[in-house]
């Protein structure tokens, strides 16, 4: 979710404020993902990198993930939307361990669109974290394959993304998603990220239904005749 910074600038107006909007965007692009029959939806709200942001500004998001899920969360609920938090909580502060663990704990039951909240998460991290939950199980050099990975690890609860949107112009994942983006089908827009409401969803999912998916197999028209 990026350029929230540039859309305030771009409104002279501080860059909390853009990060305020950008909460806002997501919680109306929720709804929109619901009705378009999103089944998972993985954001990447703070990285294990941007605590090297000032001071003031990771106080301000800290501040805003309580104030969202103070006002967010008891509409997403009766939306039935489940939140799963991933990411590093030993070194956020206790009082958001205690909201997240309240937005988890109040959803788990729910069925409809998947929330993921990326939060002190890093692609790196999680691949890391999921190696020592094996070392810690014991497991032998030969037991380490891609299952066991893949299920000891922070998104083991979804499926691998199906399409990559990153917004605000950059193209680069920026430790987002590493070991399960390795099939992604990606989309990248210049659109900041609190201006990304439907029309630049219906865009990206019409840019998602126009690729041509093959997980390192040959195009179905070299198959066919190949098979010839
Ligand atoms: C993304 O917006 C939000 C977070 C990383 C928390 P930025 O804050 O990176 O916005 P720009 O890139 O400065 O516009
Ligand atoms: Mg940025």
């Amino acid at each position: 979710m990026d350029g929230n910074g540039r859309w305030a600038k771009k409104r002279f107006l501080p860059r909390f404020f853009g990060h305020k909007a950008g909460a806002d965007s997501l919680v109306r692009l929720i709804k929109v993902c619901q009705q378009r029959g999103v089944e998972y939806l993985t954001v990447f709200a703070f990285s294990s990198e941007n605590w090297k942001r000032p001071e003031d500004e990771v106080s301000g998001l800290m501040g805003l993930v309580l104030v969202s899920v103070a006002k967010y969360l008891a509409r997403l609920a009766g939306d039935n939307v489940r939140i799963v938090i991933v990411g590093d909580r030993d070194t956020v502060p206790e009082r958001l361990r205690q909201a997240w663990a309240d937005a988890e704990g109040r959803t788990r039951a729910n069925t409809g669109l998947t929330l993921t909240v990326a939060f002190n998460y890093g692609g790196r991290w999680d691949v890391v974290q999921a190696c020592r939950k094996l070392v810690r199980e014991g497991l032998a050099p030969e037991q380490v394959d891609e299952a066991a990975l893949a299920r000891s690890m922070a998104m083991a609860h979804a499926p691998d993304p199906d399409l990559f949107i990153r917004t605000g112009g950059e193209m680069r994942i920026s430790n987002f998603l590493l070991w399960q983006s390795a099939y992604a089908e990606f989309v990248f827009t210049d659109c900041l990220w609190p201006d990304f409401g439907p029309a630049e969803l219906d865009a990206a999912l019409a840019a998602y239904a126009r690729r041509e998916r093959r997980f390192g197999d040959v195009a179905p028209a070299q198959a066919s005749r190949i098979a010839r």
